[in-house]
């Protein structure tokens, strides 16, 4: 009877055992888990300060639920992903766009200019800049109208997917430029300022391949103090 009941406490303890020791595993597990997940969610979107429909019809609803909640969740998935494991794990966006290259440079870029594009819109926007960052406009092109139809031009003139841009250098000086497909001014040294998507996903339910249509339309959602902010 002794030895009967010695065997059953026995297994019980090893029962007991079994299974805290598998909600360890579990636990330890999960946490693990939790801890890639963290990790893989470093970049997030960022929250637009408009409704999706605010921008119609300069840009329609479904454009900015598939370019917005699509195409830049898409680029900001991948970056996480792709940087696990890498030097750029614990890095800011600014500074993998500056140092990566292939896939990790092209999901980066993506992330940060529509980061920069999507908070440059206001429902209340347009107009004009104020400020310095008028003074410096008016310094380079001579009057607002000119800049708008040189950036304009300049974004028309890209050839294929990309990005048209102003940005300034150290000195404040302002530039046009034109990247293709992911790139960003700040790999060379300057301070993204505005950039006008000119990407097919950017426009074409809207305006199907009536590029520069879209791009006259955009300057009526600027909201320049968002963009007069970064000068
Ligand atoms: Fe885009």
């Amino acid at each position: 009877m002794k030895k009967m009941l010695f065997t059953c406490l026995t297994f019980s303890v090893l029962l007991i055992s079994s299974t805290v020791s598998a909600e360890n595993i579990s636990n330890n597990n999960n946490n693990n888990n939790n801890n890639q997940k963290t990790k893989a969610m470093k970049f997030e979107l960022p929250k637009l300060p408009y409704a999706t429909n605010a921008l119609e019809p300069v840009i329609g609803q479904q454009t900015i639920e598939l370019h917005y909640g699509k195409h830049l969740q898409t680029y900001i998935t991948n970056l996480n992903n792709l940087i696990v494991g890498t030097k750029f794990e614990n890095v800011d966006l600014e500074t993998i766009v500056k140092e990566s290259d292939g896939a990790i440079f092209n999901n980066a870029g993506q992330t940060l200019n529509h980061n920069i594009y999507f908070l440059s819109f206001s429902p209340n926007g347009g107009g004009e800049p104020k400020g310095k960052l008028a003074d410096a406009i008016n310094a380079e092109w001579g009057s607002f109208e000119n800049f708008k139809k040189e950036f304009v031009a300049a974004g028309v003139g890209v050839f294929g997917s990309g990005w048209v841009w102003l940005s300034k250098d150290n000195a404040g000086k302002l530039y046009i430029t034109k990247e293709p497909n992911a790139g960003n001014p700040i790999t060379k040294g300057n301070t993204p300022l505005l950039g006008f998507d000119v990407w097919e996903h950017a426009y074409y339910l809207d305006y199907q391949n009536r590029r520069a249509d879209h791009l006259a339309e955009l300057w009526k959602i600027i909201d320049w103090n968002a963009v007069s902010a970064r000068y």
